[in-house]
């Protein structure tokens, strides 16, 4: 049976794992929270390459995986290509803002989208966005969303509500007067589990675009797994470096999971 070891600054990477686990349940799954460290979104690239590097070597010493998924769209935009050379034989799998899809989703070609500052700001980011719009006819808006990742880390609902509201009232005024924006792209995956407070402040008819699916059938075409699933894997494990039962707690309510989770000291 397969091991795929997950990653993420912290507990967002839960979401891609939710959809990870609907695709793969014949594989054995590691996620590693790494809560004592979030947010990645406002940290130096060079930090958060050293701090991927350091997980990944660890993951790597403790349960040999035959592919790691980055489920941060920070370190996937600021590491992932140095991980790629570290380690050239291990497949890795990234996250990325789900801006193809959204082009294909939209209407208006207004296309807003919510990450941290660390991927709106990286080079990765701005490639991609320069490549559709100069092929496509859409415009993205993005706004760099400072202390929401956090705050859902902190499962605060006073603060996500505050800043949710600011951000998205943000992104409306961005859009042309004549057009507005239609489609969102969750770009950083702690954004989907707070998906229906941002649709309600984005108000009816706005599409939310996220990159759990896509990331879950790319883990199973690289590994080689076809579609027929022939074994069941056990729950995986779970390990954080901040507070476990934080995790617990959420991995319960989010995944509907009751297992426990560890702390991990790296
Ligand atoms: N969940 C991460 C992402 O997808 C990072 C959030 C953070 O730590 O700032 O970008």
């Amino acid at each position: 049976m397969k091991t795929v070891c997950v990653f993420d600054s912290g507990v967002g990477g839960l979401s891609v794992l939710r959809a990870l686990l609907a695709h793969l349940p014949d594989v054995r799954f590691v996620y590693l929270a790494d809560s004592g460290h979030a947010p990645y979104g406002d940290r130096s690239p060079d930090w958060v390459q050293e701090r991927a590097h350091q997980i990944t070597a660890g993951l790597c010493d403790a349960f040999r995986p035959d592919a790691v998924v980055v489920a941060c769209n920070t370190a996937t935009a600021l590491a992932i290509d140095s991980l790629r050379q570290r380690w050239p034989v291990l497949p890795f799998v990234g996250v990325e803002p789900a801006l193809k899809p959204a082009v294909a989703l939209s209407l208006s070609g207004q296309i807003g989208v919510m990450a941290t500052k660390g991927t709106v700001d990286s080079a990765r980011f701005a490639a991609l966005r320069q490549r559709l719009e100069s092929t496509h006819a859409c415009h993205f808006h993005a706004v760099a969303c400072r202390g929401l990742a956090d705050a859902i880390e902190r499962d605060d609902p006073v603060a996500i509500r505050g800043l949710v509201h600011r951000y998205v009232q943000a992104l409306r005024s961005m859009a042309p007067e004549d057009q507005s924006i239609d489609t969102l792209v969750l770009g950083c995956t702690h954004y989907p589990f707070v998906a229906d407070i941002i649709a309600e402040a984005a108000g009816p008819g706005m599409r939310l675009v996220d990159t759990g699916e896509p990331v879950a059938r790319r883990t199973r075409d690289i590994l080689g797994l076809g579609s027929a699933c022939h074994a069941r894997a056990p729950l995986p494990k779970f390990f954080s470096t901040g507070d476990p039962s934080v995790l617990e707690g959420l991995v319960a309510r989010w995944l509907g999971l009751d297992t426990a989770a560890r702390a991990w000291t790296a």
